[in-house]
């Protein structure tokens, strides 16, 4: 039978996106369209097993939408993987007279919602929200766009310098399991490789392909390496084997890192979080649950939370081989 909702709660969870202040707001302000009190809770699920919960309405999130971070700050708790940790989260949203929960995280976070929802069957729907884009069950995570555009803007600039000084440049970007930003990014700053980790691309192959971009005329080259792909241990060491064996290259290394998760969020990002919160909210109050929401061929849809957890999010062949044709 379904159970009428009174109050929601949300929160964020597990690595920060730019774009959760937009979905937090969305999901407020939802709230409030539909006549539903809210509550933020800080820290994730940390902060609801320490019953750090506060009162929200749709005037608490003004003025967050193009703000980067969480103004709900995000946490990943070990805590909440144990049975007793779980039991005290759920103890403090009958505390709060709490009835269902919108969590806005990555596969991580909805893993514990998941496994939260069968021990204590309280309604739950995931937001997907981290810079990775490597959930099932949507085109794009919230967060994605924005770090894309900042890891172009930044190779950008790299180019100029590389230029200058003929120099070829390993440029590392965020995607410790998944090549999304490494693959999109390198292409839209022409990178003359890019390395993932869904393809192993092998040491020789590397060395092949730089000696004939620099027989070709190249007088620099960026080799856009995700952080999780398998060619070498990691990004300086591959730098160094590539100056080992083609000696002719000035070698350097940029490391972009956590300033792909900060910023103010794209237009693209703002939309696609409060799309995703006005239908979180309208799920739950149609009596849903143990959904994620995503977005396919910019309609909003939904995935079962085991599936987006198990399913993985395949890079494109066809941007795979774009990507080989435009390194010629
Ligand atoms: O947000 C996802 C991600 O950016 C991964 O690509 C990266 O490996 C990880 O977060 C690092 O997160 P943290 O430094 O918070 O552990």
């Amino acid at each position: 039978m379904k159970k009428y909702i009174k109050k929601i709660a949300v929160m964020t969870s597990g690595g920060d996106s730019p774009g959760m202040n937009a979905a937090i707001r969305s999901v407020i302000r939802s709230a409030s369209y539909y006549k539903l009190e809210s509550v933020g809770i800080y820290r994730g699920y940390q902060g609801l097993i320490e019953g750090d919960i506060v009162k929200m309405d749709a005037r608490s999130v003004h003025h967050i939408i193009q703000k980067g971070g969480t103004i709900l700050k995000t946490a990943r708790s070990d805590e909440f993987r144990t049975i007793e940790g779980r039991k005290k989260a759920y103890d403090n949203l009958v505390k709060h007279e709490i009835d269902a929960m919108v969590i806005i995280g990555g596969d991580g976070s909805f893993t514990g919602g998941m496994i939260f929802n069968q021990e204590h069957g309280f309604p739950l729907i995931g937001i997907p929200g981290t810079i990775d884009n490597d959930i099932y069950g949507t085109d794009f995570t919230i967060g994605y766009d924005t770090a894309l555009n900042t890891a172009v803007e930044v190779i950008d600039k790299i180019r100029d310098t590389a230029s200058s000084h003929n120099r070829l440049f390993f440029v590392e970007v965020m995607g410790r399991d998944a090549g999304f930003i490494a693959l999109n990014a390198g292409i839209g700053a022409g990178a003359e490789e890019i390395l993932i980790p869904e393809e192993n691309m092998g040491l020789d192959r590397l060395l092949m392909t730089l000696e004939r971009s620099r027989r070709s005329g190249k007088t620099s080259s960026l080799v856009v390496v995700a952080e999780g792909d398998k060619t070498g241990a990691n990004v300086f060491e591959l730098a160094s084997y590539v100056e080992e064996n083609l000696p002719e290259y000035s070698v350097r290394v940029s490391v972009l890192g956590h300033m792909q998760r900060g910023g103010a969020p794209s237009c693209f990002d703002r939309v696609l979080a409060s799309r995703m919160g006005v239908k979180a909210v309208e799920l739950l109050i149609d009596g849903k649950t143990n959904l994620m929401v995503g977005q396919l061929n910019n309609v909003m849809v939904t995935t079962e939370l085991e599936k987006a957890i198990k399913e993985h999010h395949s890079i494109s062949k066809e941007i795979l081989r774009v990507s080989d044709i435009m390194s010629v």
